[in-house]
Parts: C-alpha cells; sequence; structure tokens
C-alpha cells in the first residue's frame, strides 16, 4: 500500500522538473528549519530510537541523509525533525560552483532510479561555513551527527587536489562531527583518480596532518565501479591511514541495465545500484575491520536489512528518500 507521501505528495513533485522539485524541498524544509511548529510537525515522521557508537560519536539511530541532497546544509533542523540519525551535507567545494548546464538530474520511475550529473553545485567552503556558524549561534544546531562531504573544486586541477581538500577541510571541520572525503563523485572528471592507491595515501597524509590535537574521524567515500584489486589497494591506504569508516558506495557509471532510450550521462542511483552495491559492502566487511556506511538502493526495510547482514554498521538515503518519502525511516526502524 502506497504511503501518504507516494499518494499525495509525490505526484505534486513528480509533476515538476527534478531539479525544480528538489528546490522546491529543500526551500521548504529550510524555511521549516526556523519555526518551531513546523519542526514540531516533521516530528510526526519520527522512527523509534536505536542507539549506535561509532567512531567516537553516537548515532540516535543507524539511518542517516546522504550526501547530495542538502548540499549547502540549509536544513539542519528539519533533517534532525524528521527523525535522522546523522545528516551529511555537501559535497562541499573549496570555490563556489555552479555544476554543469541543466537539464541535469532524470528521474526513471519505472526503475526507481535517478541519473544525475550536477557536478557538485555548491555555495563554497566559506559561505557554509558562514551558514553553519550562524545555524550553531541561532541555537539550532541539530543533537545528531553532522558529516561535512568535502570534494574537489572543477577548476582545480589533480595534481593540486590535495590544497583543494585541505582548504575546505579547514574552513569545515569545526562543524563536522565527522568528515567525507569525496573521492567517487563520476560527474568532476578526474575525481575517480583519487581513489589510486599514491594519490589516496597523499591525500589522507596531509588532511592527517592537519588534523591537530582533537582529530575527527575521517570517512572515505567511494565508488561501485572499483575493480577487486583497486579495493584491495584502496582499503590498505585507509587502514594504514587510520580512516574510521568507508562509505560504499556512491552512485554508478555502470548504465547496463537502463534501456538507450531512457538513459543519460551521469551517475545512476536507487534500486539498479542496490545489488553491486551491497555486494562490495559485503566484501569491505569481509577484508577489513573499517567499519562501513552503506549507501545504494535503500527503498524499503528489506534492502536495509541486506545492506546490515552485508556488514553496514550505518545506512544513508537518498534516492529512496525522493521516492517514498520520510515515512520510510519509519518503516526501516520498525523492522530492524
Ligand atoms: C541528485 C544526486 C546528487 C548527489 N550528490 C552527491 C554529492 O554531492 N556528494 C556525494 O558524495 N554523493 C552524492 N550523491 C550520491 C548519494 O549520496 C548516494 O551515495 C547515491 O545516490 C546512492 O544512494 P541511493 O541509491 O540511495 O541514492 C548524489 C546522488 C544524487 C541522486
Amino acid at each position: 500500500m502506497k504511503n501518504s507521501y507516494e499518494r499525495f505528495v509525490r505526484p505534486l513533485l513528480f509533476s515538476l522538473d527534478p531539479e525544480t522539485a528538489h528546490h522546491l524541498t529543500i526551500r521548504l524544509l529550510g524555511r521549516a528549519s526556523y519555526f518551531d511548529v513546523a519542526l514540531h510537525a516533521l516530528r510526526r515522521f519520527q522512527p523509534t530510537s536505536k542507539k549506535i557508537s561509532l567512531f567516537g560519536l553516537t548515532f540516535p539511530n543507524p539511518i542517516g541523509l546522504a550526501a547530495g541532497l542538502d548540499k549547502n546544509g540549509v536544513a539542519l533542523p528539519a533533517w534532525a525533525a524528521l527523525g535522522f540519525g546523522f545528516i551529511e551535507i555537501g559535497t562541499v567545494t573549496a570555490k563556489a560552483q555552479l555544476g554543469n548546464p541543466k537539464p541535469r538530474i532524470f528521474r526513471l520511475p519505472e526503475q526507481q532510479a535517478l541519473i544525475n550529473r550536477l557536478g557538485f553545485n555548491n555555495d563554497g567552503a566559506d559561505a557554509i561555513a558562514q551558514r553553519l556558524r550562524g545555524l550553531r549561534e541561532s541555537g539550532r544546531w541539530p543533537a545528531v551527527p553532522v558529516g561535512i562531504n568535502i570534494g574537489k573544486s572543477r577548476v582545480t586541477s589533480l595534481e593540486k587536489a590535495t590544497d583543494d581538500y585541505l582548504y575546505s577541510f579547514r574552513m569545515l571541520r569545526d562543524f563536522a562531527a565527522y568528515i567525507t572525503l569525496n573521492i567517487s563523485s563520476p560527474n568532476t572528471p578526474g575525481l575517480r583518480e583519487l581513489q589510486e592507491p599514491e594519490r589516496l595515501s597523499e591525500l589522507l597524509h596531509a588532511i592527517g596532518d592537519e588534523a591537530g590535537t582533537a582529530p575527527k574521524p575521517l570517512v572515505v567515500k567511494i565508488s561501485p565501479d572499483v575493480s577487486d584489486a583497486e579495493l584491495t589497494a584502496l582499503l590498505a591506504v585507509c587502514e594504514e591511514n587510520g580512516v574510521s569508516g568507508v562509505i560504499a558506495t556512491n552512485t554508478t557509471l555502470d548504465h547496463s541495465s537502463i534501456a538507450p532510450q531512457l538513459d543519460q550521462a551521469g551517475g545512476l542511483s536507487g534500486a539498479p545500484l542496490r545489488e553491486k552495491s551491497t555486494a562490495l559492502v559485503r566484501e569491505i566487511s569481509a577484508r577489513s575491520t573499517i567499519p562501513v556506511i552503506a549507501s545504494g538502493g535503500i527503498f524499503d526495510a528489506e534492502s536495509a536489512r541486506k545492506k546490515f547482514q552485508a556488514g553496514a554498521q550505518l545506512i544513508q538515503l537518498y534516492t529512496g528518500l525522493v521516492y517514498r518519502g520520510p515515512q520510510l525511516l519509519r518503516e526501516i526502524m520498525d523492522s530492524l
């Protein structure tokens, strides 16, 4: 049976083009974040809590908001009110950028999928740090862990990538419960090359040197398209550098399940990504002790359960939320 979001809200949002629907949602939640009555109304969706401690943080439940939905960190109180156990904002880049030309988000309802080629459109580290400072000073900072996902600015060459990440890291670390290094988005040319052992090692060293006396947990977000050998090398580098967690996975460039007439360039998310992503969670959990945060195709209690069975400690939602709405959180928690 369809839930009320699927019956009443989704048809409305899906009558708009995907990016307009996205902006409208973010705007409404951003507004709601500053009104207690609105936050109170959003709390109706809250799932039961089930505390989890991981890399020194306490999560009220294991369901997080995946990066990309609130890139600019404008609606933190609203996400917390909806019941997310943690919120990951970003990807934030050192420089503000517009991203790729529109249209750049595509719905594939039959496949329960999205394809996006946004290209890290975001306000940039300076503006986002200022926004987060304002939120903190307003006393509305959420009680759940807030992760900040950082990536490379498009104009920065791969050789200078480390400096770019370092800039965002320095600007944002004080606001973050953990920092995610996004080295796996398919929409910034060359970004995925940072998954190569030497480049990743350089990046992790540089960030590690910056960490200071109160280091923040560092999480690495990886692509579902890495080969077996690449995964082995990547995990070795993460372990050597004391990485706190791995997010598996970002969107995929494997569009083999999509009919050519529906296909678009960009990263594919949602149901077609599910199995591939879960397989990677299983592989990582079998080969390494690094905690895994699963992201990819979580649409219901069953797909969430499979991620935990594969070894995930936490999960994150994006495309499932677009299709199933905030009731998805309770549906998952009730089944755990
Ligand atoms: C429109 C869109 C934008 C995204 N933007 C980002 C991003 O900026 N940074 C990032 O790390 N992941 C981004 N992602 C990837 C999601 O965080 C998630 O890892 C991926 O979509 C798989 O989960 P899902 O199948 O539940 O959507 C984006 C995904 C979508 C659909």
